[in-house]
C-alpha cells in the first residue's frame, strides 16, 4: 500500500467489465489510485474471480443473507469502511442503497447507469430510449445521492440510436464508452478538481452543466486521463 495515492473501493455485483476498466486505467497509469478492494453483493458475481486473478483484495456481503435492507447497508459499509476508501465506485452494482450507506460515502460515491440521466433511472434504459422514439442513448457517472439515479452528472456519453437497433445493440455500443468515461470520471474526483459543492457538481469553481461534460474530453482518452493527472 502506497502512502499517498487514492484509494477506490469498487462493489459489483456481476460481469465486472466497468471494474476491468478500472484495473486498467490504474496498471496503464491513467488513474492516479490504488484499488483498495473489491466488493461483491453476491457470491457468484463473475467480477470477483476476475479481482480475484488480478491479485486484488475482494469480499463478499451477500444481501441474501441479511433480514433487511439496512442490515445489509450497515454491514456493506462496514465492510467498505474497512478498506479506508478516499472513493466508493459503484460498478454495475445492482442494489437500491439506502442513506445508512450513501450519507457516510457522501461526495466520495460514484455511479454509472447506462442512459442520459435524468431520462430513465432504473432498469431497461436502452429498451425505453428505443420504444419513446429517442435518437440518442449513453450512459452518465455521477455521484450517488439517496435519490435513485438522480445525483448530480459528471460525465455523460452518447451514441446515436438507428434504425434496427435493439436494447443488445445499444449495450454493445455504449459499454465501451462507459469503460472510458467511468475512470475518467474517477479521475477528475481524484485530482481534486471535481466536487460535491451544495448538491451540484463543481469543477474548480465551475458549476457543470445539468447532464456533467460530454464525452470525449479529448480525442486520445488515455492521454486525456494523464492530462487531468499531471494539471493536478
Ligand atoms: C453496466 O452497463 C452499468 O452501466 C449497468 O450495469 C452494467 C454492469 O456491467 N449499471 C446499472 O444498470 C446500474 N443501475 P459490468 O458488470 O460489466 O460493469
Amino acid at each position: 500500500m502506497s502512502a499517498n495515492r487514492s484509494r477506490i473501493v469498487l462493489l459489483i455485483s456481476g460481469r465486472g467489465s466497468n471494474m476491468e476498466a478500472f484495473i486498467h486505467a490504474v496498471n496503464a497509469g491513467s488513474l492516479d489510485a490504488e484499488i483498495a478492494g473489491v466488493i461483491a453483493n453476491r457470491p457468484d458475481a463473475l467480477g470477483i474471480e476476475t479481482a480475484a486473478a488480478h491479485g486484488l483484495h475482494t469480499d463478499i456481503v451477500d444481501h441474501k443473507q441479511y433480514p433487511h435492507r439496512e442490515a445489509f447497508d450497515t454491514e456493506l459499509a462496514m465492510t467498505v469502511q474497512t478498506l479506508e476508501p478516499d472513493l466508493v465506485v459503484l460498478a454495475g452494482f445492482m442494489r437500491i442503497l439506502s442513506p445508512v450507506f450513501v450519507e457516510p460515502f457522501a461526495g466520495r460515491l460514484l455511479n454509472i447507469h447506462p442512459s442520459l440521466l435524468p431520462k430513465y433511472p432504473g432498469l431497461n434504459t436502452h429498451q425505453r430510449a428505443i420504444d419513446n422514439g429517442d435518437t440518442e442513448a449513453g450512459a452518465t457517472v455521477h455521484y450517488v445521492t439517496t435519490e435513485l439515479d438522480g445525483g448530480p452528472a459528471i460525465l455523460q456519453a452518447r451514441v446515436p440510436i438507428v434504425a434496427g437497433d435493439s436494447a443488445e445493440s445499444l449495450a454493445q455500443r455504449i459499454l465501451p464508452l462507459e469503460h472510458q468515461i467511468y475512470p475518467a470520471a474517477a479521475q477528475l474526483h481524484i485530482s481534486g478538481k471535481l466536487r460535491l459543492v451544495d448538491g451540484r457538481c463543481a469543477l474548480g469553481h465551475e458549476l457543470l452543466p445539468d447532464g456533467g461534460l460530454l464525452w470525449p474530453l479529448n480525442t486520445d482518452n488515455d492521454q486525456a486521463l494523464r492530462d487531468l493527472r499531471e494539471s493536478s
